[in-house]
């Protein structure tokens, strides 16, 4: 099973909605997956709310992997997703401490993998927490969606240095890159902005934006992924999160 986690402490910049349509995209691939929402704003699991393991978020911090293994034990055959969704006591993990928190999760993601998932994908929460590093712990990969705007670049530098802290002790860990997300073609402060990215970080941005395309939104809303949009606008932002998807797919090497 190879693990993946969206993470950007900025707020708002498309971490739900890359983790929902990769669930979705790496489902039609025929993969099975398990899907991880460790944001106590739930977003990601009112989109998958369809997928709903009866498994909750905070239970993959408890110290036995047991639990997990008695609930994924008997998996149907073929493609799936199922979904720990978010819950209250997930806010608890802050008062623990990260070596606590992170040898907790990682024991359990690891339970997961033996449960025959394919993928793990995690949602977080904006903000560079205990439970978000316990996800960079015990993930193989991490994807940072970014917005073109200055608070976001501002903070994407923190970011940046706080996976390569992680990866001191998780040495496994790769960070894909940053996903521009949001963008509008005919901001010029947008086209100037991923062009001061680039700059700066070369080997970082993934070469599959997102459009700023209202049509994602509706998708989110409506649990399902952006090609299941039957209008003519969301043909193009169905295009973009179809090659990212593919370039996510490619990149960690996924084995079926
Ligand atoms: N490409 C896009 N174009 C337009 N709206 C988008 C796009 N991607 C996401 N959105 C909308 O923007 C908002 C934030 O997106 P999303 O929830 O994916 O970001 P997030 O980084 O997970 O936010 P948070 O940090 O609050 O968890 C949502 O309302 C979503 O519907
Ligand atoms: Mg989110």
């Amino acid at each position: 099973m190879k693990t993946l986690v969206t993470a950007n402490q900025k707020g708002g910049v498309g971490k739900t909605s890359t983790v929902v349509h990769l669930a979705f995209d790496f489902l039609e691939r025929g993969l099975r997956v398990a899907v991880i929402d460790l944001d106590t704003q739930a977003n990601a699991s009112y989109t998958l709310q369809k997928f709903q393991s009866g498994y909750l978020a905070s239970q993959m911090f408890s110290t036995k992997g047991d639990a997990v293994r008695a609930c994924f034990k008997d998996l149907p055959e073929g493609p799936l997703v199922r979904l720990i969704a978010s819950d209250a006591p997930l806010a608890d993990m802050e008062k623990r401490t990260m070596a606590d928190v992170a040898s907790s999760f990682t024991h359990n993601v690891k339970a997961l993998a033996k449960c025959g998932f394919d993928v793990c994908l995690i949602d977080t929460a904006p903000s560079l927490g205990v439970s978000m590093a316990a996800a960079l712990y015990a993930a193989d990969y991490v994807l940072s969606p970014i917005e073109l705007e200055a608070y976001s670049i501002q903070g994407i530098k923190k970011m940046v240095m706080a996976i390569a802290n992680v990866r001191k002790a998780n040495p496994g860990l790769k960070f894909l890159g940053m996903v521009p997300s949001k963008i509008d073609g005919r901001n010029p402060r947008h086209g100037r902005h991923l062009q001061e990215l680039a700059n700066a970080y070369p080997q970082l941005m993934i070469p599959a934006g997102i459009g700023l395309r209202s049509s994602i939104a509706d998708a989110l809303a409506s649990g399902v992924p952006v090609w299941k949009i039957r209008k003519t606008a969301a043909r193009k932002a169905a295009q973009e999160v179809r090659a990212l998807a593919a370039h996510v797919f490619e990149k960690m090497e996924i084995a079926q």
